[in-house]
This record gives C-alpha cells, structure tokens and sequence, in this order.
C-alpha cells in the first residue's frame, strides 16, 4: 500500500478523524431527529415548521457526506452503523409526543451540541494545519448557528 501524502502526519490525520468522526455521529442524529420532527409535528404553525424542518433535515444530509467523504480523503474509515453513530454521540432520540414547542427547544440544544463538537474538531485540524477540514467545520459551524436562530424565531425568541 502506498504512503498517503498529503503533508499530514498519520497520527495528525487519525486525530482529525476521530473528532469528525464524533461530528458526524452528532449530525447524523440531529438528522434523524429533524426529520421525525418534520413527521411528527403538530399544531396551528404545523406548515410552516414541517417546511422548516424538511429545509433543515436536508441541508444536514448532504452534510453528512460532505464530513464521512472528508474522514475518507484523511485515510480513515467513515462510521456507517446505527450502532456507531449511537457510541460517538451525545444526542439522546427525540419524542414524538412532544408537542412543537418541546421540540423545537430540544433541536436548538441539539444543534449547540453539534456546533461544540465542530468546534472541537475545527480546534483539532487547527492544531495540525489540516485547513480542509477546518473549512468544512467552519461551514458546518455556519450552518448550525443558522437553523438555531431559525428555530429560536420560530419559538418567538432572539
Ligand atoms: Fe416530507
């Protein structure tokens, strides 16, 4: 096999995976929930949040290929089960007996959730001059930061 050159050190490009690694469980459950609330949401506002949310879900999809392709391009396995997602996050499954304000609280939590863990793993290709995946954790950061105000307005709130 041959050396993979990209002026990173091995151990450099396993430490950046990892905590991408732990975004993209994050992402991956946030995804899931947003969708299901996108389902399952109930209310007078029930059109606009099930767009919303459906604007939301899918813009964290296509993120997850982004962050799983960029662990790939570092020479690590992207996590793909279920199961490994469940270990490498925080971001317990949502309800769908919560009622819409109940759950547009927990998906901003969740999203701050996720944007500390893009935090932690911008913070770690930082470290290694890895400025690509720095570039897509300041995207990502971007666009969490963005459905939260979303969803706080929605709530009526700043
Ligand atoms: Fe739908």
């Amino acid at each position: 096999m041959k050396a993979i050159d990209t002026g990173l050190k091995p151990k450099e490009r396993a430490d950046v995976a990892r905590e991408l690694s732990k975004a993209l469980a994050d992402s991956y459950a946030l995804y899931l929930k947003t969708h299901g609330y996108h389902w399952n949401v109930r209310g007078p506002e029930f059109f606009s949040l099930h767009n919303l949310l459906e604007q939301q879900y899918r813009e964290i999809w296509a993120a997850l290929d982004e962050i799983a392709e960029r662990i790939r391009a570092l020479g690590e396995l992207a996590p793909q089960s279920a199961s490994a997602f469940a270990n490498l996050t925080s971001i317990k499954d949502g309800d769908p007996e919560k009622d819409s304000s109940e759950m547009l609280k927990e998906l901003i939590k969740d999203h701050g959730v996720v944007i500390a863990t893009a935090r932690a793993a911008l913070d770690a290709a930082d470290e290694v001059g890895d400025e690509a995946s720095v570039d897509l954790m300041t995207v990502r950061l971007a666009a969490h930061e963005k459905a939260a105000w979303m969803l706080r307005s929605s709530l009526g709130e700043r």
